[in-house]
């Protein structure tokens, strides 16, 4: 059988994501159940890191702990990857000795290489382009607070960038529309609003766009990478900041998500993780949960479910 990655969102079905999410709320309650589930010992989880985490990081190497399993931090600082050895070799050369890779990184073609050349399955951490484990916790935060998510009205404000990305593909496979409200000049990359134009649209005025909608989700001015726009970006961006009056606009039964880290004063008023519609928390925990659902997906062939 072909090895099964998971670059995007759009590399597993509907039904398959849906699947996917219900069992990490199942084992996010058999975690907090105390319950030992250890399908993974002597399994081992390659993590390359070329940017920063800690939300990332420590949900993968704690979710393969948990499973009974180990992990390794693989930084371009100490390893041969950092020093120029080829994608293709690297990806050989690793995937003969672990059964599974994340990989966090710059370029999104660098993830599609390394899958290409690697015999197990390698899972995108957050690249330039997408953040899909992002959004595996975040539908399944979605899922446990208000249920489906299908036809939903799902408002993204600021930045067109990674995050907004996924949540185009996740508007596709999860079935609900997505309204984009972001400054000219930091629209959502053309090619996928062409892709996917029958679920996403973009809004002019910011806050029409939080009228009724069901969900809505900011993230960074500027990404990882982008530091040195920090000053331009938080002058073009300073009208998109969410705050609780923005949320008053939108649907009753409105929730706030942002993949954090937050930056209050910024994208967020210095008030909005304290209100009640915020599920932040819920959110980054899921990172934990959602991942472990990922990886014993992916590996379903070697392992035994319980
Ligand atoms: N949301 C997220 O990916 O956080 P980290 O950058 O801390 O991993
Ligand atoms: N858009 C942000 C997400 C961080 C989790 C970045 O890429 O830095």
């Amino acid at each position: 059988m072909s090895v099964r990655h998971f670059l995007t969102l759009l590399d597993l079905s509907p039904t398959e994501l849906e699947t996917l999410i219900r069992r990490a709320s199942e084992l996010r309650k058999m975690q907090h159940a105390g319950e030992v589930y250890q399908p993974f010992v002597g399994r081992t989880l390659g993590m390359i890191f070329e940017k920063s985490s800690t939300r990332t990081r420590i949900s993968f190497e704690t979710g393969m702990g948990q499973f009974g399993g180990h992990a390794i931090f693989l930084s371009p600082k100490d390893t041969q990857l950092g020093r120029g050895e080829p994608i293709e070799d690297s990806a050989r050369v690793i995937s003969s000795m672990v059964d599974i890779i994340m990989i966090r990184t710059f370029e999104h073609e660098k993830v599609e290489k390394f899958a290409e050349y690697s015999s197990v399955p390698i899972i995108n951490a957050l690249t330039d382009d997408f953040h899909p484990c992002q959004l595996l916790a975040d539908m399944q935060t979605y899922y446990e607070h208000r249920g489906s998510i299908k036809n939903k009205i799902v408002t993204w404000v600021g930045d067109g960038n990674n995050m907004c990305s996924s949540f185009m593909a996740a508007a596709n496979q999860f079935g609900f529309e997505l309204r984009v409200a972001a400054p000219y000049g930091f629209e959502p990359n053309p090619d996928l609003m062409e892709k996917f134009k029958h679920c996403v649209s973009l809004v002019e005025d910011v806050q029409d766009a939080a009228k009724d909608a069901h969900l809505i989700v900011t993230d960074v001015w500027a990404s990882m990478g982008q530091e040195s726009e920090q000053n331009t970006r938080a002058r073009r961006f300073a009208p998109y900041q969410v705050t609780p009056s923005m949320l008053d606009k939108a649907d009753p039964e409105v929730l706030f998500m942002h993949c954090l880290p937050a930056h209050r004063g910024e994208e967020i008023s210095h008030d909005l993780l304290d209100d009640p519609r915020s599920v932040v928390w819920d959110e980054a925990e899921n990172r934990l949960h959602a991942q472990k659902a990922l990886m014993e997906f992916l590996l379903q062939d070697k392992i035994k479910l319980s």
